[in-house]
C-alpha cells in the first residue's frame, strides 16, 4: 500500500493528575519522535492528542479534593498542556475530550451507530444507592470478602488476601464513598456486539498485522481465543457525554467509547481552524492513502486493538496500521502510581532540571520499556547524562567546533587529501541513515537511539585517534582536513539526533549554521558545510549533572515512601476489628495453663536483639527470668519496672540468645501490632494464680 500521509494519535492522557515519566517513556516519547522524524523526511504528518476528561478516576479525584469535576479537569487539562509544550512534544493539536466540538462528534457517533442497528439493548440488575440514587461501579463498591472475612474489600478485589471478586459475592455491599447500603435495580445499556466482529478481527489482526509487536499481538490473540463478548458502550453516571437517546436520561456514554472518537473530533478541530495547512479531516480518517499509527501503553491494548477498530470499521473509517505499545516502566523498582504519588511528574521534573528536556527524552528513549517493563533509577539518569550525553556526544561536537574557531576563525577549514582512515571513517558513516531509519521503521527506538550515539562515537574516537590539536604544531593541512570532517559528523548528529534530541540539534544546527532544508536524507552525507562556511556561536550542548541534584530527587522520593507507608498503617487501623473468637474449650483447658503475677524488678533490652527484653521477676518462688519479644513496644523498658504482670509459669523453658527464658509473660496486640504488658488492677501477692 502506498501512503501518502501519516496520522498518529497518542493516547489521550487522564486529565486525573499530571504526566509522568511512565506516560512519557510508553506513549509520549515514542510518538513524538516518530512524528519528528517523518517530518524530517518531508513526510506529511498530522499528530494527535487532547485530555481524556470523562470516566471515573477524575470524578473520584475532584470528590477527594473538594472541588467540581469540571475544576479537575480544567486543572489538569492546563497542567498537561503547559507541561507538554514546554517539554517539547510536536502535538499539531492537544484538544480535550470535555469540548463541543467532541460533545457533538461522539454523541452523533453514538447515534449513527445505533441507527444502524450496531447496538445491541440489554436490562439488567445493577447494584443501585437509594439514598443518593447512583448507580454504582465496581471499584466503588465495598463489603465484606467472602473469603477471609476483612471487612472493605472492593467490587473487583479483596487487599487483604488478594482475591478476585465480584460485587455479588461482597457480604453486605455498600457504596464506598458514602457508606450507604446498596440494593439491586434494573437498569438498560447498549452493548457492542464484539462477538459478531470475531472472525473478522481474527482475520485482520491474527493474519493479516503479524508484524505487530509481539506483546500487542500476543494480547489480541488471548482476547480472540477466549472469545469476544459484547460490552457496554454506555454508564449509569452523570459525567459523561449524554447518551444520545429518548428514554436515557441519567446514561452517558462509557469513557472508553468517547475518548478514542476524541482522536477524530480533535482532527475535526483542528482542520476546521487550518483547512490550508492540513486540508480536510476526511481525508485523514478514511481515505485509503492514509496511514495511521495508534501509540499506547500496554493496558490500553484491548481498546485499540479491538474495540475501537470494530467501531470503526462499523462506520467505514481506516483501521490502524500499527498499534506500537510499550510495556511499563517502573521507579526506584517500584510500580508508578498516581494515588500513591510514586511518580516523577513532568512538571515537576521540567522546574526541578530547566533546559534539560532532551535528558529525560534520552534517558527514556535507552531504557524504554519495549519489550519489558524496565525501571527508572536516578543513578542511571545521572550516570547516562555525564558518560553519554556529555562524555560522547557534547564532548565531539565542542572539541570540533573549539578547534575550529581557534585554528580557522570559525570557517569550515578546507578538505586536503583523504588517508585510509578518514575514508574508512567516511565509509561507516555512510550506512548510518539506512541502519537508523530501519530500526525507526519497525519502532525500535531504543536501538535508533543506540546508532545515533555509534555515531557521536565514531567523532570522538576520530577526534582522538587524529589528535588535531597536536597535529596543528606541524601540520596545518592535515588539521584542516581532520576538522573538515569532524563538522560533517557534527552536522549528521544534528540530523541523527533530531527526533531524538530536538532541542539539542537545534541548538547544534544553530551552533553549525546549518541550512534549514538539511532534512533526514542528508545523513551520511559528508558535504553538508562548504569550505568557508562561517560557524555560529559556540556554547555546551549538554552540562554534567552534579550529585546534589540527584540526592534532591532521591530525597523526595525518600520522603513520599514514608508518607506512603504511614498512611497505609493509618488505612489498616481503620479497618480493623477483633479476631473471630476460637473455637470453644473448657475450664479444664484452660487450667492446664499455670498463670501467675510477679512484680517486675528489672527490665533490660536482650544485646544483639532488636525484639527482645530480659525481665527479672519476683515470683514469690525465688524469682525468674523471663525474656518477651515486645522492645518495640517499649523504647523504654525501665518503665516497667515495679509493675505487676501476668505470666505462663508452666511452659518449658527455652534459651534464646543464649540466655533462658522459663515461661512467658502475657501482653494484649493492639491493632497497630503494638504489644501492651496486661497487669492486675490492684495489688496482689507475687505468685498467686488466675483463674
Ligand atoms: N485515558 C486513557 C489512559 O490513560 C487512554 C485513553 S486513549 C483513548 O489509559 F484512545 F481512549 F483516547
Ligand atoms: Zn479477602
Amino acid at each position: 500500500m502506498a501512503y501518502n500521509r501519516t496520522l498518529i494519535t497518542a493516547a489521550l492522557p487522564y486529565a486525573n493528575g499530571p504526566v509522568h515519566i511512565g506516560h512519557l517513556a510508553g506513549v509520549y516519547v515514542p510518538a513524538d519522535i516518530y512524528a519528528r522524524y517523518l517530518r524530517l523526511k518531508g513526510q506529511k504528518v498530522l499528530f494527535v492528542c487532547g485530555s481524556d476528561e470523562h470516566g471515573v478516576p477524575v470524578t473520584i479525584r475532584a470528590r477527594k479534593e473538594g472541588v467540581t469535576t469540571q475544576q479537575v479537569v480544567d486543572r489538569y487539562h492546563e497542567l498537561i498542556k503547559r507541561s507538554f509544550a514546554d517539554f517539547g512534544v510536536s502535538f499539531d493539536i492537544y484538544s480535550r475530550t470535555t469540548s463541543d466540538i467532541h460533545h457533538k462528534f461522539a454523541a452523533d457517533y453514538f447515534k449513527a451507530m445505533y441507527e444502524a442497528g450496531q447496538f445491541i439493548e440489554e436490562t439488567s440488575e445493577q447494584f443501585y444507592d437509594e439514598a443518593t440514587g447512583h448507580f454504582l461501579t465496581d471499584r466503588n463498591i465495598r463489603g465484606e470478602c467472602p473469603r477471609c472475612h476483612s471487612l472493605g474489600a472492593y467490587g473487583d478485589q479483596c487487599e487483604k488476601c488478594g482475591a478476585t471478586l465480584s460485587p455479588d459475592e461482597l457480604i453486605n455491599p455498600y457504596n464506598a464513598e458514602t457508606g450507604n447500603p446498596l440494593t439491586k435495580k434494573a437498569t438498560k445499556h447498549w452493548y457492542l456486539p464484539l462477538d459478531q466482529y470475531q472472525s473478522w478481527l481474527e482475520d485482520w489482526i491474527l493474519n493479516q498485522h503479524k508484524e505487530w509487536r509481539p506483546n500487542v499481538y500476543g494480547q489480541c490473540k488471548s482476547w480472540l481465543d477466549s472469545g469476544l463478548k459484547p460490552r457496554a458502550v454506555t454508564r449509569d453516571l452523570d459525567w459523561g457525554i449524554p447518551v444520545p437517546l429518548e428514554g436515557a436520561e441519567g446514561k452517558v456514554l462509557y469513557v472508553w467509547f468517547d475518548a478514542p472518537i476524541g482522536y477524530i473530533s480533535n482532527t475535526i478541530e483542528l482542520c476546521q481552524a487550518q483547512p490550508e495547512k492540513f486540508g480536510n479531516w476526511e481525508q485523514w480518517w478514511k481515505q485509503q492513502d492514509t496511514r495511521m499509527l495508534h501509540f499506547i501503553g500496554k493496558d490500553n491494548i484491548v481498546f485499540h486493538c479491538i474495540v475501537f477498530p470494530a467501531m470503526l470499521k462499523a462506520q467505514g473509517y481506516n483501521l490502524p496500521d500499527n498499534v506500537p505499545s510499550n510495556e511499563f516502566l517502573n521507579l526506584e523498582g517500584d510500580k508508578i502510581s498516581t494515588s500513591r504519588n510514586w511518580a516523577v511528574w513532568l512538571n515537576e521534573y521540567l522546574d526541578d532540571f530547566p533546559g534539560k528536556q532532551d535528558v529525560l527524552r534520552y534517558v527514556l528513549t535507552a531504557n524504554a520499556p519495549e519489550t519489558k517493563d524496565n525501571d527508572f533509577t536516578w543513578a542511571d539518569f545521572q550516570a547516562r547524562n555525564n558518560n553519554e550525553l556529555v562524555a560522547i556526544y557534547g564532548n565531539f561536537v565542542n572539541r570540533a567546533l573549539v578547534l575550529t574557531n581557534k585554528y580557522f576563525d570559525g570557517r569550515v577549514p578546507a578538505c586536503g587529501e583523504l588517508t585510509e582512515y578518514d575514508k574508512e571513517v567516511i565509509a561507516q558513516i555512510a550506512n548510518y541513515k539506512s541502519q537508523i531509519e530501519n530500526l525507526l521503521d519497525a519502532f525500535r527506538f531504543r536501538d535508533a537511539l543506540k546508532e545515533a550515539m555509534n555515531l557521536a562515537r565514531i567523532g570522538n574516537k576520530y577526534l582522538a585517534d587524529t589528535e588535531p590539536w597536536k597535529l596543528a604544531k606541524t601540520d596545518m593541512e592535515r588539521t584542516a582536513t581532520v576538522l573538515h570532517l569532524s563538522l560533517q559528523i557534527a552536522a549528521n548528529l544534528a540530523i541523527a539526533f533530531e527526533p531524538f534530541l530536538p532541542i539539542s540539534s537545534d541548538k547544534l544546527r544553530n551552533m553549525l549554521q546549518l541550512d534549514k532544508t538539511i532534512g533526514w536524507d542528508a545523513i551520511g552525507r559528508i558535504d553538508l558545510l562548504a569550505e568557508g562556511h562561517q560557524l555560529g556561536e559556540v556554547s555546551l550542548l549538554f552540562e554534567k549533572i552534579e550529585d546534589a541534584a540527584i540526592q534532591a530527587q532521591l530525597d523526595k522520593l525518600a520522603h513520599i515512601k514514608a508518607e506512603n507507608e504511614a498512611a497505609a498503617e493509618a488505612e489498616a487501623l481503620k479497618n480493623w476489628r477483633p479476631e473471630p473468637v476460637k473455637e470453644l474449650t473448657n475450664i479444664d483447658e484452660f487450667a492446664k495453663n499455670d498463670i501467675r503475677v510477679a512484680t517486675v524488678l528489672d527490665c533490660q533490652p536482650v544485646k544483639k536483639s532488636e525484639r527482645l527484653l530480659q525481665f527479672t521477676l519476683d515470683d514469690g518462688m525465688g524469682g525468674r527470668t523471663i525474656l518477651s519479644g515486645i522492645a518495640k513496644s517499649y523504647p523504654d523498658p525501665s518503665v516497667l519496672i515495679g509493675k505487676q504482670v501476668l505470666f505462663i509459669a508452666n511452659f518449658p523453658p527455652r534459651k534464646m540468645m543464649g540466655i533462658e527464658s522459663q515461661g512467658m509473660i502475657l501482653s494484649a496486640e493492639d491493632a497497630d501490632g503494638r504489644l501492651v504488658l496486661t497487669t492486675v488492677s490492684a495489688p496482689v501477692k507475687n505468685g498467686c494464680q488466675i483463674g
